[in-house]
């Protein structure tokens, strides 16, 4: 049975004190989905989100991690660091690490390999860029970096990895996808891992939304049947629209 999910991507924002008082105020809002929710603060402040919200349904999440389980890598954070302080789940492949800092789908390969060394769980992030779809190739592009970085995997890898599909050209952009846009990259996606691991694999997949949800589109966007939550950025920032989306399944 795939879940519903809805994670906030706080991104390079929040201090500690920033940190501290958006986790109060989202422990304020109430919660009446079924959707797990969790948060990705800055490695700075994942310690502390992490003590402050053991007691509720909220999940801290780290941004990214990196491939070595320790070692010589200056400024870099350990799958076991991160396992060290009670994160169990990590956001790999975020555009903007790609963009930015040179993540490549082989790169991206090692990483998902010592996450799940590590039992940890993936939320991996993938998405077409504006001129990918403008030349109509948002699906090949989707289908190569999926099938790059996950499909050396077994079958079983599969229960560990949640999938974001989040179009480069939507991510703080202020412009979403369509429903229907997403809709069909999703089943693109669920029809892309069916062809190799089978039905199973497929139909238990969560596999979210990213670029741009807000309170106003998030009904829409999740009420597809393959969008099974988000990634939210912007939004994540300010505690009642986050919850307002969480409360859109
Ligand atoms: P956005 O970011 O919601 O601000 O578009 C989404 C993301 O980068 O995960």
């Amino acid at each position: 049975m795939r879940k519903h999910i809805v994670a906030g991507n706080w991104k390079m924002n929040n201090g500690l004190i920033q940190t501290e008082t958006l986790i109060s105020d989202l422990k304020q809002q109430v919660k009446t989905s079924d959707a797990e929710v969790m948060i990705a603060p800055a490695f700075t402040n994942l310690w502390h989100a992490f003590q402050s919200t053991r007691q509720d349904d909220i999940e801290v999440v780290a941004q990214n991690m990196h491939f070595a389980e320790n070692g010589a890598y200056t400024g870099e954070v350990s799958p076991g660091m991160l396992k060290s302080i009670g994160v169990k789940t990590v956001i790999l492949g975020h555009s903007e690490r790609r963009a930015y800092y040179n993540e490549t789908d082989e790169s991206l390969a090692k990483k998902v390999d010592t996450a799940l060394e590590h039992n940890m769980r993936i939320i991996f992030c993938f998405g077409e860029e504006l001129a990918d779809r403008k030349a109509g190739n948002e699906e090949a592009v989707v289908e190569r970096q999926i099938k790059n970085a996950l499909f050396h995997l077994g079958a079983d890898a599969f229960k560990n990895i949640v999938l974001a599909y989040e179009p480069v050209w939507a991510i703080g952009t202020g412009e979403t996808a369509s429903p229907e846009q997403a809709q069909d990259m999703h089943a693109f996606i669920r029809k892309t891992l069916e062809s190799t691991y089978g039905h199973t694999v497929a139909d238990d997949m969560t596999i979210l939304y990213g670029g741009s949800v807000k309170p106003g589109n998030a009904k829409e966007i999740f009420g597809k049947p393959d969008v099974d939550g988000g990634l939210i950025g912007g939004a994540s920032l300010n505690a009642e629209d986050f919850y307002a989306i969480v409360n859109a399944f």
